[in-house]
């Protein structure tokens, strides 16, 4: 961190907002019951407790629409204001992690400076559809010199395609930009690469045959991800840039299998320092009908994410760190009168915390421009990606 950065306060305050949050959530739930509940909190921490990050609640951004977060000559305040209104309550800037399908379809390219991108036609289900392909140069990357000191960074690089060219080309980008002398002065911080988002659904979305099978993925990922540290000299998991691995979608490829097919003792392997995988309750993609009352449902927020433990016990295992690197309340940019309500926001409180107690360290919610889900959206636009509207407002 340079001198410039956000220093933290202490973590008893770093915690203090969760705590309030969970008691908001207890009366919540006391309040709906007939008869008063009376609750025991002791005063001080039960012996296995751990102290929840800071960075607990991350964020985890559709690439597409990047430099529209951030801003392209200068930042954009209106994201920098919220992401440091966070830090105000927390201690500390959520993490930010840049990827997702569009990093699966994202090109380097020496004569695009910042992006171009092309958006198949909205619809009523998704008025803000994402990127088929997008085209960066080296000014995309550096737009991460926006966001407030102290944040630290995971970004995405192609596997989808399988080019290994093209792999190498968008990492070396990714470290070149935080090699300049404004990301570095701006206390931006990248931690990790990710190479490949949910390649477990590559057989489905025509990015790999249809049976495509885990014992390919880990022979590609090696190979694509070999040449990515190799050129941008990542080495193991004690460098200050290490890799993330797995990214899964759910539960098509899981951690363990690729534990067990040896991926951690590969060159490539032996950098990989946290393991993410990606979680939603439900899906919208189709669109559909969701009662957020299964969202108040404690059986139902608990069995979306105890379905990790065995990952997440063969994680520790391994002495790696577990994350949800992509999560949120219903996939493909979630779903109206739900996702957007206040309920999806106790929720939101209940699964953080929920995630915390079964080791997850982080949850990065998924975020996009006009996504019913998000957590920082300007309200005026673009109307909460509910209203159909095809007029597309930057955030700026
Ligand atoms: C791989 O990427 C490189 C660099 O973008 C490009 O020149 C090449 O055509 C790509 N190869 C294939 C097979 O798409
Ligand atoms: C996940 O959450 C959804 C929405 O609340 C619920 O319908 C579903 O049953 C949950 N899944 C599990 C495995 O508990």
């Amino acid at each position: 961190m340079s001198s410039r950065a956000f220093s933290p306060p202490s973590v008893a305050m770093a915690r203090a907002p969760f705590n309030l949050f969970a008691a908001a959530f207890v009366l919540y739930v006391s309040g709906r019951s007939v008869s008063a509940i009376n609750v025991s909190l002791p005063i001080s921490a039960p012996g296995g407790s751990q102290p929840l990050s800071p960075t607990l609640l991350s964020f985890s951004i559709e690439q597409d629409r990047w430099p529209d977060w951030t801003g392209t000559n200068a930042r954009n305040q209106f994201t920098h204001s919220a992401l440091l209104n966070y830090a105000a309550l927390t201690g500390q800037p959520p993490n930010i992690r840049v990827g997702a399908n569009s990093e699966d379809h994202t090109f380097w390219s020496p004569t695009v400076t910042v992006e171009d991108a092309s958006f198949p036609p909205p619809n009523s289900i998704t008025p803000y559809p994402e990127a088929t392909s997008i085209t960066v140069g080296n000014a995309y990357y550096s737009l991460s010199r926006f966001l407030p000191s102290g944040t630290h960074m995971v970004w995405g690089v192609n596997l989808g395609a399988d080019n290994v060219t093209n792999a190498v080309n968008m990492a070396k980008a990714i470290v070149g930009a935080f090699r300049t002398l404004a990301v570095q002065l701006s206390g931006v911080v990248l931690d990790r690469i990710e190479v490949g988002n949910e390649a477990d659904l590559y057989k489905n979305n025509g990015l790999r045959p249809r049976n495509w099978t885990v014992q390919e993925y880990v022979a590609d990922w090696e190979n694509v991800a070999g040449a990515v540290a190799e050129a941008v000299g990542i080495n193991d998991r004690n460098d200050r840039v290490t890799l993330q691995g797995a990214a899964f979608a759910g539960q098509g490829f899981t951690p363990r299998q690729i534990f067990d097919l040896g991926i951690l003792d590969s060159p490539p392997g032996r950098a990989i320092s946290v393991i993410s995988q990606h979680q939603y309750s439900a899906a919208f993609c189709n669109g559909g009908d969701f009662p957020l009352v299964s969202f108040m449902s404690k059986a139902a927020v608990r069995g979306n994410l105890t379905v990790f433990a065995a990952d997440i016990a063969a994680t520790h295992a391994k002495g790696l760190i577990y994350i949800l690197g992509e999560t949120n309340s219903i996939a493909c940019h979630g779903a109206p009168g739900v996702s957007n309500t206040a309920g999806a926001a106790l929720w939101a409180i209940d699964y953080t915390l929920q995630a915390a107690t079964l080791g997850i360290k982080q949850a990065f919610f998924h975020e996009g421009v006009g996504y019913k889900y998000n957590f920082v959206s300007r309200i005026r636009a673009p109307h909460g990606g509910i209203r159909g509207t095809p007029a597309y407002l930057p955030l700026s």
